[in-house]
């Protein structure tokens, strides 16, 4: 009977194991579609197609000014894909619905044609969309507390004024409770001593009373208080002396509507794509016209709004007129100081941010730092020097190697007047 069973059951083993084994291997067939390949190159190549070509209006996983993409495969073929990406006005105008649909639910916003993708680029592409920059939110929220912690340590030293003031505030309740404690004791040995048996010149002195007028009266109450008017007056006055050209929060209107936080921000475009000049000269550029065409020729509204943007319409109006756009100049050093933006963000490797602030949430710009010589002298005795991969700084860098602090801006002349005066 037991021989039987195991004689049977043998078999029958073999034949679920073989029946998993298949299934196995078809699914292994099935997940490996030739199509969309998941290798880490395709990822990678697509990953800077797609920087290059579709990131000013694409997200992988949200909508922004086109459709989130990650998914597309599965939502149409990916011979559909591919011709939609080439030329997505061919397809929209052969009849294709859901193209239809999809270009009406967009406003009519056409998508530029990119005939000069190759076929291996759309692969990779894909691969990019369907594979690539999978959110890991750990990741994430690690970075987010990374990038935090550096905005909070950028902050500088010095204890900033609001906790200044609430320190101001503590003491002043703090010395108001002394008094009213010192007044309770007061009251309370005056009691005390009032029941002992006194004679009559110091049972007066015990129960005298206080008296304010005599207070304000007195030489020492008023010269007190003269000092503390003057010391007023005299720090109202440097203070606003010091202030004098600062130009702190500085924010004109624009002659165009444009927004950092749109441009910088949602649509991710990198700061050096306008402003040419800040890694490889002294000043970082305000871009011209044809900079804005590079996309305006394309993008002539806000998602939602029909017809072309009255702002854009000003982009236009100045390419036809041969006319420069006169944006108002923000930061403006005096003449007589000297500033140049790739020393600080080239060699510095110090970001845009410190400086400026989060331009990529400003709708209008603003003057964030002060711009003052204590500003720039502050900085440069603070910061040590970046000269990771720099041969030039290798020989100072173990000339210094006795000191126990880290070699700074201040070490290399950073404190000199002629480095920043003419
Ligand atoms: C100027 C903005 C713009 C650029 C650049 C752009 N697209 Fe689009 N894309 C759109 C818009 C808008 C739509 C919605 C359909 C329409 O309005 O034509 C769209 C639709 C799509 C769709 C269909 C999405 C779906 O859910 O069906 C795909 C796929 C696509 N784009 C891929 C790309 C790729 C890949 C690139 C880069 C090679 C690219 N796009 C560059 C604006 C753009
Ligand atoms: C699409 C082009 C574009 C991009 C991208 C861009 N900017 Fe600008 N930026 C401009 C234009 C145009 C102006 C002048 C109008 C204004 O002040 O808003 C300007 C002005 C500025 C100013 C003030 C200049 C002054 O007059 O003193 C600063 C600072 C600035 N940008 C920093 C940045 C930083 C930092 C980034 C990246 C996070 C960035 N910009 C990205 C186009 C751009
Ligand atoms: C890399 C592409 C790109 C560049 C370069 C660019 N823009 Fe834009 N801009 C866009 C897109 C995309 C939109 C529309 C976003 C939306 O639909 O919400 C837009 C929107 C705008 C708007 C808003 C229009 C409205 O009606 O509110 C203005 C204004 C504008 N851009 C001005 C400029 C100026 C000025 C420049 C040059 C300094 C510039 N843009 C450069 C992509 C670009
Ligand atoms: C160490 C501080 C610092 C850093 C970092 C910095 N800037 Fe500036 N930026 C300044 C100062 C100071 C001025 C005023 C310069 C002047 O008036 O000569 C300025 C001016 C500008 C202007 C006005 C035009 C000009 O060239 O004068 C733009 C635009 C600008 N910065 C963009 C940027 C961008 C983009 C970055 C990052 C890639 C950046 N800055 C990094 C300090 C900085
Ligand atoms: C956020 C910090 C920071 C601020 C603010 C800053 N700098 Fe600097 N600066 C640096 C760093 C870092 C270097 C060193 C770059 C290098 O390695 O050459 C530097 C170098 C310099 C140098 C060259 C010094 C030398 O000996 O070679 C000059 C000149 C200079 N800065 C001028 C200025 C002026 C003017 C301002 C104010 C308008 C300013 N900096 C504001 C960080 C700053
Ligand atoms: C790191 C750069 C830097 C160094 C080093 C530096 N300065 Fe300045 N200085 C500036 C800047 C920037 C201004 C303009 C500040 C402003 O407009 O508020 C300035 C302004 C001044 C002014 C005021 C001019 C006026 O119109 O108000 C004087 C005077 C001056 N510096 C002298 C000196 C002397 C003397 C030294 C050497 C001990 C020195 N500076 C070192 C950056 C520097």
């Amino acid at each position: 009977m037991l021989s039987k069973r195991s004689l049977v059951g043998v078999p029958l083993k073999f034949h679920t194991l073989a029946l998993l084994f298949f299934l196995f291997l078809g699914g292994q067939v099935f997940a490996a579609d030739p199509a969309v390949s998941d290798s880490e190159e395709a990822i990678s190549a697509g990953k800077s197609v797609f920087n290059a070509n579709c990131k000013t209006c694409h997200k992988v996983d949200q909508k922004a000014v086109g459709p989130a993409l990650r998914g597309i495969t599965d939502r149409r073929s990916i011979e559909w894909a591919k011709s939609f990406i080439k030329n997505s006005q061919a397809v929209i105008a052969s009849g294709d619905e859901y193209a239809n649909n999809l270009y009406a639910e967009y406003n009519n916003l056409m998508m530029p044609s990119h005939e000069f993708l190759s076929d291996a680029d759309l692969d990779n592409l894909l691969a990019y969309i369907e594979y690539g920059d999978k959110v890991d939110p750990a990741a994430e929220a690690a970075a987010a507390a990374a990038a935090g912690g550096e905005a909070g340590a950028g902050g500088g030293g010095g204890i900033p004024t609001q906790y200044l003031t609430i320190i101001i505030v503590v003491l002043v309740i703090v010395l108001f409770l002394i008094l009213v404690v010192l007044g309770l004791i007061i009251s309370i040995l005056t009691k005390y001593v009032n029941k002992q048996d006194l004679d009559e010149t110091d049972k007066e002195f015990v129960s005298q009373k206080f008296e304010f007028g005599k207070v304000f009266k007195s030489d020492a109450f008023i010269i007190i208080v003269t000092a503390l008017v003057v010391a007023l007056v005299a720090k109202t006055a440097i203070d606003g002396l010091y202030t004098v050209g600062v130009q702190q929060g500085y924010a004109p209107t624009q002659p165009i509507a444009y927004s950092h936080a749109l441009h910088a921000g949602t649509l991710e475009i990198e700061c050096q794509y306008c402003h040419t000049g800040v890694e490889i000269g002294k000043s970082a550029n305000i871009p011209s016209a044809n900079i804005c065409m590079n996309c305006h020729m394309h993008v002539q509204n806000v998602q939602g709004q029909d017809g072309i943007s009255p702002e854009i319409q000003k982009i236009y109006d100045a390419i036809d007129n041969n006319q420069p756009i006169e944006w108002v100049r923000i930061h403006n050093l005096p003449d007589l100081a000297y500033f140049n933006h790739s020393q600080h963000v080239k060699v510095g490797g110090i970001e845009c941010q410190t400086c400026h602030g989060p331009i990529q949430e400003m709708e209008v710009v603003y003057q964030y730092s002060s711009l003052t010589m204590g500003w720039c002298i502050d900085c440069h005795r603070q910061t040590e020097i970046n000269a990771q991969g720099n041969e030039y700084y290798d020989k100072l860098v173990q000339l210094h190697s006795d000191s126990k602090d880290a070699l700074k801006v201040k070490d290399i002349g950073g404190l000199e007047c002629a480095k920043c005066h003419y």
